[in-house]
């Protein structure tokens, strides 16, 4: 089978799966007998380029990484904005990997709707679409025909999603709950190891793991995007970002994580959501976790996730949640599911 991609962003993601198509595409076609072809790319400062014959990610790479743009790119048609790109490029795959925005869910959502509409699978890391409009926009590709998959929203290519959705069908998940956001449990390791917040805080900006404006992560919000699609899409709530309970880390002290340790404990930023009758609570704040827990054990950016199952209590998944390849890696994943339901 082939896929003919279309990559609606160019950035960490959109190069993360060009690497791994660059590198492994002939493994892939030889182990699982897909073809994921790249036909066209759009972006807005990194260039727009489709060739109904296929684009090299090799030299994709190359010119990105020397020149900042892909609109060197020998041959192919320069210049199509997303949505040309979407609907008017021989493609039957988009690859949505624009920046999250978590109020309008834009451009993503606009992109994923459009893609949908006209008769396209979508992939997609972007989370704002899908805390926004998981239900909408699973509805138009069921009535299209069509599958949307977004694997890498929550534990990027850590198959948090898919675990509970495939690996374990057939149990109930009754709780979730796990370390969502790198950055802040890499702040709370280090105020652990003596640094201040401030500091731990610097440092993570210096690693390029917080943003300069490291609000969404620090305050929670991050996380709470994240709880809302793991309370939707593998729990069956219907809530919305207002539902979450938030509470970020910028109130925690060192004496705080000391006086844990002494308990046995250690702060952790979880994000949790269970049922109380037909209600779910979703809440992410800084918890006491006995050191005992296997959340309790993860520590610098790595994430983790414990889903709280009817048939086999506890499943705890750890694994990075961030990174460009690792990104990449679960939009792979996602476009091999697709395959395999399609065969
Ligand atoms: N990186 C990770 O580790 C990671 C992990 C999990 C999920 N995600 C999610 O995956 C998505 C992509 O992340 P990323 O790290 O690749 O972001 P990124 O490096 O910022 O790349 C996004 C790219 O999309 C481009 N873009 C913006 N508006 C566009 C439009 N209308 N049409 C086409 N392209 C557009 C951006 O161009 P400009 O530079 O001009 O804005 C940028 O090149 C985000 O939603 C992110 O939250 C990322």
């Amino acid at each position: 089978m082939e896929f003919r991609l279309a990559l609606i962003g160019f950035g960490n993601v959109g190069q993360g799966l060009a690497r791994i198509l660059r590198d492994k595409g002939r493994i892939i076609r030889d182990r699982y007998g897909l073809d994921c072809k790249i036909v066209a790319i759009s972006d807005p400062i990194k260039g727009s380029v489709y060739d109904e014959g296929g684009l090299d990610p090799a030299t994709l790479l190359a010119l990105v990484e020397k020149d900042g743009h892909i609109n060197n790119y020998p041959g192919g048609v320069k210049g199509l904005d997303s949505l040309e790109t979407i609907r008017e490029t021989d493609t039957n795959v988009v690859v949505e990997v624009t920046p999250t925005n978590v109020e309008t869910g834009e451009p993503g959502l606009t992109h994923i709707k459009t893609a949908l509409e006209v008769g396209k699978h979508v992939v997609t890391s972007n989370k704002g679409p899908i805390a926004l409009a998981y239900r909408e926009l699973m509805a138009l590709a069921e009535k299209k025909g069509v599958i949307l998959r977004f694997e890498g929203t929550v534990l990027s290519g850590t198959p948090a999603i898919s675990l509970a959705t495939e690996a374990l069908a057939g149990a109930d998940v009754l709780e979730v709950k796990g370390i969502v956001n790198g950055t802040t449990n890499f702040i709370l390791t280090k105020m652990e190891e003596g640094m201040s917040y401030e500091d731990a805080l610097r440092e993570a900006q210096r690693l390029g793991y917080a943003e300069a404006d490291p609000t969404a992560d620090v305050e929670g919000w991050d996380a709470a995007v994240k709880l809302v699609i793991l309370a939707n899409v593998v729990m069956g709530a219907d809530i919305t970002l207002r539902d979450v309970e938030r509470e970020g880390i910028t109130g925690v002290t060192r004496e705080d994580v000391e006086d844990a340790l002494r308990d046995g404990q250690r702060i952790k930023l979880i994000a949790s959501a269970r049922r109380e009758g037909s209600r779910v609570i979703a809440r992410v704040a800084p918890t006491r976790v006995p050191l005992t827990h296997p959340l309790a054990n993860v520590m610098g950016a790595t994430n983790a996730l414990t889903l709280v199952t009817d048939h086999l209590g506890e499943v705890t998944i750890v694994g990075p949640g961030a990174g460009r390849v690792e990104t990449g890696q679960a939009i792979l994943s996602d476009l091999l599911a697709i395959h395999r339901l399609l065969r």
